[in-house]
């Protein structure tokens, strides 16, 4: 599948999640959004927003799942809210039922899914975020080569680029 890329610079926690509304708004059921970067990065900012984007209830509080692995949030599409941080190998993605999860009716977002390469599926978007300084971040969005030129013209149309 070919993949392409797209950067993007956040300077406020507001405007990383107005990226991940962004995104939140172009998925579809069974999409699958991979996120990595350092603790504080910003991983669960554009959980937010990308939950907010997809119209799930703003009444929900979305924390890092880093002791439940798993957060459900309900919507017409459901939001499954992965955090991978304690996991020690990607063999035990089986035990977090992590399989289970995709390709269904539901958008998966994963924290620390450096820690799964393997096991991610080829359609899956790849967001890694680096701090550039206190409330600066990068952030390199990839995916398959069609829903990157999409991302981009939405992503040009809210002058984000
Ligand atoms: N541009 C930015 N984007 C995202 N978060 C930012 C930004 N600037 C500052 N922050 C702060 O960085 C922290 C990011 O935390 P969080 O999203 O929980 O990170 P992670 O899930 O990667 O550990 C928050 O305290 C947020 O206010
Ligand atoms: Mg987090």
């Amino acid at each position: 599948m070919k993949r392409d890329h797209v950067t993007v610079y956040s300077h406020s926690e507001e405007e990383t999640q107005a990226i991940g509304a962004i995104m939140g708004r172009i998925m579809t059921a069974g999409d699958i959004i991979g996120l990595s970067g350092e603790l504080g990065a910003g991983k669960t900012c554009i959980a937010r927003g990308i939950a907010k984007g997809m119209g799930i209830s703003r009444h929900y509080h979305i924390t890092s799942p880093t002791f439940t692995l798993i957060n459900e949030y309900p919507g017409k599409v459901p939001l499954y809210h992965m955090d991978m941080y304690r996991l020690s190998d990607s063999s035990d993605v089986n035990d977090v039922g992590y399989y289970d999860y995709l390709g269904g009716k539901g958008i998966v977002v994963v924290e620390w899914a450096e820690k799964i390469a393997d096991a991610l599926p080829a359609h899956a978007f790849h967001i890694t975020i680096e701090h550039c300084d206190e409330s600066g971040r990068k952030l390199d969005i990839e995916g398959t080569v069609d829903t990157i030129a999409v991302l981009k013209s939405k992503l040009k149309e809210g002058g984000l680029i």
